[in-house]
């Protein structure tokens, strides 16, 4: 990267002192992780984000729906910013709060809605997570899923549903992989039918209602370049995220959010062949980092994020030396209404054990 850039993101940050924190996802690119204070995966990021009380700005290198948990979960006065505002995520942007409301409204119709808890990944606006928590459900990230899907079922009681949104693939793979449940249990809501393409049997017959949402990256990962990569490398593991299509999840060795997988592989002996199925900015980081195995991109025509890319070190530049001048630009602040029930939603999550 432009040292010139490289320079002046230091000096800024020298100067800001104590007074900034940068959170950055594993997905940033390597120019801008350089900045972190802190990465981790969405989980240890919405804890990170409480961590720092002091800190007048904390600094969001991710996307739009994690600045947003970070400045319901910080303190009011604290600020947050992310230096692209065009950072959003395309799976967040499948359900949009009236849809959401829709569904529920014909949810009880069908009779079903006072037997249903709402479950949301942390990918979703801080509407349907307000959503979330004014109907008694929960949040979740890909590292505490399935200790979020089995709490649920247990509020729902016996025959009763989760609603999980927005990520389909997340949510099956949870259910059946992680809980042991059957496919056929689960049936998909589209948003844009009526009924969400549904009939009231069907409904009423399904333990997990799942939001017709997906990652435009995860959902490439095939079951051929699975194969293909079995085919290719002798003893290869195969590791995947969990927001990969099922097929694809079941085919691998092992599943798990970015934390996980970076732990998983710095655990492995020297030697180990992976083919990592997440976002490409990681997956080259971790085979720069740990020569010693060999690091493969699961799919050779997967690309990156392109919106976790929008935030590059120009933009963290310029967020950074807006703040020395005592100018905040592109502050991520939710309304206080919204706020205080995706909260309660988080902090729920926050609650649940391990
Ligand atoms: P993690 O929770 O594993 O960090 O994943 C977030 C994400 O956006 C995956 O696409
Ligand atoms: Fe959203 Fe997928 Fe990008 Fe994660 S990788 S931020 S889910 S679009």
């Amino acid at each position: 990267s432009d040292p010139g850039l490289v320079e002046r993101a230091r000096a800024a940050k020298a100067a800001l002192g104590d007074r900034l924190f940068v959170l950055g996802h594993h997905y940033q690119r390597d120019e801008v992780i350089e900045f972190a204070d802190v990465t981790g995966d969405s989980f240890k990021l919405a804890k990170e984000a409480a961590a720092r009380p002091d800190a007048e700005y904390v600094v969001f290198c991710g996307v739009h729906f994690m600045a947003e948990s970070a400045d319901i979960l910080t303190a009011d006065a604290q600020q947050v910013v992310l230096p692209d505002l065009a950072a959003g995520c395309s799976m967040a942007d499948m359900a949009a709060i009236d849809q959401v409301e829709d569904c529920w409204e014909q949810l009880a119709e069908a009779g079903v809605a006072d037997t249903t808890v709402p479950v949301t990944y942390m990918n979703s606006s801080a509407a349907i997570k307000s959503f979330t928590g004014r109907h008694g459900g929960t949040i979740c990230t890909s590292s505490n899923a399935r200790t979020a899907l089995s709490w649920a079922l247990e509020q729902a009681g016996d025959g009763g549903k989760v609603l999980f949104l927005p990520d389909q693939h997340l949510g099956r793979n949870t259910y059946a992989r992680d809980l042991g449940g059957a496919l056929e249990d689960c049936v998909v809501w589209d948003p844009h039918r009526p009924m969400g393409g549904l009939t009231v049997e069907q409904l009423r017959d399904a333990t997990m209602i799942l939001w017709r949402g997906h990652c435009s990256v995860h959902g490439r990962f095939s079951v051929e370049a699975v194969e293909a990569a079995r085919r290719e490398i002798p003893d290869v593991k195969v590791i995947v995220h969990p927001e990969c299509r099922n097929e694809v999840v079941e085919l691998a060795d092992e599943v798990g959010s970015t934390e996980k997988i970076i732990k998983t592989i710095a655990a492995a002996p020297a030697g180990t062949s992976w083919a990592v199925g997440t976002e490409l900015n990681l997956v080259r980081r971790l085979a720069a980092q740990f020569p010693e195995q060999r690091i493969v991109f699961l799919e050779k025509n997967v690309c990156y994020c392109s919106t976790m890319n929008r935030i590059d070190l120009p933009h963290l530049v310029w967020a950074l030396e807006s703040l020395v001048d005592g100018r905040v630009v592109n502050e991520i602040r939710v309304d206080e209404d919204t706020a205080h029930w995706a909260r309660v939603a988080l902090d729920r999550m926050l609650a649940l054990p391990g």
